[in-house]
């Protein structure tokens, strides 16, 4: 298997494209997502470094996307009130499907938890990305960290039996 360095900046080759997203607790999240979110949010981003971190990520489940060197590359958060938060994938690997892949796996959890909605608040930019999702604008844009956000959510059906 070829290994990517997910912190070159280089684009993938197509053969160094495959991905895997596992579902964490934040002690074995922590050492993946902390360099993903450092180097979106707080480098790329400008978000302060106090804002980033938080009492939530303790009490969060974390999907990781790992690449076939098993690197990080993305990761999101499920807060205990189906709050959906902290979706960050590394610039060079953007719009080869790990966010949606990111995101499809918190809204299984969430559905698996019996959540009857999962929410978020969207940077402005992004809210395209979740609207593919069935995301909905609720409110108006407002500002936090800096960034423009809008909030959206998503009322969820139940998973089908298997
Ligand atoms: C937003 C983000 C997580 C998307 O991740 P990604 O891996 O590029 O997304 P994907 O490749 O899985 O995209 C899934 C679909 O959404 C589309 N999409 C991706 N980013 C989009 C955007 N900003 N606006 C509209 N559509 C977008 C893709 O084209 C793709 O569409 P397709 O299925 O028709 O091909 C990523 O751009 C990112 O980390 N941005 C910086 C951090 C950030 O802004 N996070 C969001 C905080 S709310």
């Amino acid at each position: 298997m070829i290994e990517t360095d997910s912190d070159s900046g280089i684009a993938p080759s197509p053969m160094q494209t495959r991905f895997n997203i596992q579902l964490m607790t934040w002690s074995d999240a922590l050492p993946l997502a902390r360099a993903v979110r450092e180097q979106v949010f707080i480098v790329e981003q400008g978000v302060p470094r106090e804002l980033e971190w938080d009492d939530w990520d303790e009490r969060s489940d974390h999907a990781i996307a790992l690449d076939a060197g098993s690197k990080a590359i993305g990761t999101a958060r499920l807060l205990p009130g189906g709050r959906i938060g902290r979706m960050a994938v590394l610039a060079h690997w953007r719009r080869r499907g790990v966010g949606a892949a990111l995101l499809n796996a918190l809204l299984r959890l969430a559905r698996e938890k019996g959540m009857p909605e999962v929410l978020l608040h969207a940077q402005t930019h992004a809210a395209g990305f979740y609207r593919r999702f069935g995301f909905s604008p609720r409110g108006d844009e407002f500002i936090e960290a800096g960034i423009s956000h809008q909030e959206m959510s998503l009322t969820l059906t139940r998973a089908p039996e298997q």
